[in-house]
């Protein structure tokens, strides 16, 4: 430890002392502290440090010093701790309630929403989640020397960039949106968001006022659906069939600015959303003056076939909002997703954009330019395709070896899941299937949080759902918890039957 090291932890400890003997009113307001020269003759401190510390406690307001005068309690400085550490203890979890009139109209619903974390994947346990990647999947060398070249090209003005992100990162975009989507636009309609989650934000604030419609597929990606929520919107809730989105119910569901659909590959389901809908979808959206917002999340993963043209290629009005993600790529840590803007909307999101936190990260964005211009990003996306087709196929096969008719599997053409469905097993047992499971081993995932909670009645007539994620797991993995869930399902029938006679 230098000097410097144990003069600062000295000071800290002085300091922090201190202050508990105001909070605590051993030091009570108006009453004199020792003198800078007996204090330090007392704790054996220099003289620099012990004034250090009362500098300090007077910068921020607990004492009052005066030249040639004993330093003093501040009146008031207790009083102010006090509540400090009152208003800590009221913010923690636990006891939200206190709380939640001091907090905004937007505040309120966002803890309405209560939002919880995941249960960490057990130790040992086969984990079929949907969402995280493995960390053996990402590219990391190539990226490393990406960050390497970029950190040493260090441009000689640190300014803040355009809000909508760095240029290099958009022109190299650009390139690959036009190459792998068949998606045409310009730099100026780009936008580099942290995440699609930072798109779907945006646009629920500068999109939908509070009590506004918002079409979503029920089904659907819960995460949009509150970011909607947060802002007070209405959900109104479309079904999803085999094919998508059921868009003959669009007339019906009442008036709507905003509509969130995952047309590519819907999530959960895993249908395309075939081109009459498309056109109906569009012409509803005509006819409201609303805005589409296309989720383009996994596009990478079509496995027969090459993706299909994007909605934002039909769209002639320039509603739709075309949203990307760097999350099923490379990884969700990351934070790196974009945004197609329609032309008059390129303002008023890069405006928000700025407001919010200025623009993503540069080096990030820099790294992730050099990836996708030599190259490297496209090689990269063939591997991890090939890889996860081969989980996926992988999860399929056992589940028609070990469970046969038991399951449908349904949304195999593409992404990083599928759904299975239970078909002799009642949306009812959900929860004891996934119980049954955990004690062979696996975790598995049940597709009811998947439904908007109104219309949680509708659907108990089906069977028990799951949302099986394959990202994670090898394949001689997957098999093996396969097998397990097959165990589970006989455990959970042995037991209705038993409870039967
Ligand atoms: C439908 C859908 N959209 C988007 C994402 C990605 O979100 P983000 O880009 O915020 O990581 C996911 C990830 O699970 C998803 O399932």
């Amino acid at each position: 430890m230098s000097t410097d090291e144990r003069r600062t932890g000295l000071s800290r400890t002085l300091y922090e002392e201190f202050r508990a003997r105001i909070a605590d009113g051993t030091y009570a307001a108006g009453a004199p502290l020792p003198s800078t020269r007996a204090l330090a003759l007392e704790r054996g401190l220099s003289r620099a440090t012990v004034s250090l510390v009362y500098e300090q406690l007077a910068a921020d307001g607990f004492i009052e010093s005066r030249a040639g005068a004993a330093s003093r309690v501040a009146v008031g400085a207790a009083q102010g701790m006090h509540a400090g550490r009152a208003k800590r203890e009221r913010t923690k979890p636990t006891a939200p309630d206190p709380l939640a009139g001091s907090l905004s109209a937007i505040g309120q619903h966002i803890a309405a929403l209560k939002l919880s974390d995941p249960r960490p994947t057990a130790l040992g346990e086969i984990d079929f989640v949907y969402g995280p990647l493995s960390g053996s999947d990402f590219p990391t060398l190539t990226w490393v020397k990406a960050m390497r070249a970029v950190e040493s090209q260090r441009s000689r003005r640190l300014e803040y960039e355009d809000p909508r992100g760095n240029m290099e990162l958009r022109r190299a975009l650009q390139a690959h949106l036009s190459q792998a989507r068949g998606l045409a636009c310009s730099v100026e309609q780009l936008m580099i968001v942290n995440g699609s989650q930072q798109a779907l934000d945006l646009c629920a604030r500068l999109l939908v006022d509070p009590g506004g419609g918002v079409v979503v597929e029920n089904p659907g990606y819960r995460m949009a659906h509150h970011a909607f929520e947060a802002y007070g919107a209405q959900l109104l809730c479309a079904d999803v069939d085999a094919h998508g989105l059921v868009t003959e119910q669009l007339g019906k569901l009442g008036p709507a600015k905003l509509a969130y659909v995952t047309p590519t590959h819907q999530f959960p389901l895993g249908s395309f959303l075939p081109i009459a809908r498309r056109r109906q979808l569009l012409d509803w959206a005509a006819e409201q003056r609303a805005w589409i917002i296309e989720d383009d999340y996994d596009s990478e993963y079509r496995y027969a076939v090459r993706p299909e043209a994007t909605l934002q290629s039909l769209d002639t009005r320039g509603c739709v909002i075309h949203v990307g993600t760097f999350s099923k790529t490379l990884s969700p840590q990351m934070r790196m997703g974009y945004m197609v803007l329609p032309p008059a909307l390129v303002q008023p999101f890069a405006d928000a954009k700025r407001v919010t936190d200025r623009h993503a990260a540069t080096a990030v964005q820099r790294a992730l330019a050099r990836l996708l211009e030599d190259g490297s990003y496209d090689r990269h996306v063939r591997r991890i395709r090939r890889l996860q087709q081969a989980r996926q196929r992988a999860l399929v096969d056992a589940l028609g070896r070990h469970l046969g008719d038991e399951v449908e599997v349904q949304g195999a053409a593409s992404g990083l899941h599928v759904v299975a469905w239970f078909r002799a097993v009642p949306a009812a047992a959900e929860s004891a299937l996934i119980e049954a499971a955990r004690h062979q081993g696996v975790r598995v995932h049940p597709i009811s949080p998947l439904f908007h909670p109104s219309t949680a009645a509708l659907t108990s007539t089906r069977s028990a759902g799951l949302v099986m994620g394959y990202a994670l797991l090898d394949v001689d993995t997957i098999e093996d918890g396969v097998r397990r869930l097959s165990k589970a399902l006989l455990h959970l029938r042995r037991k209705a039957s038993s409870h039967h006679h």
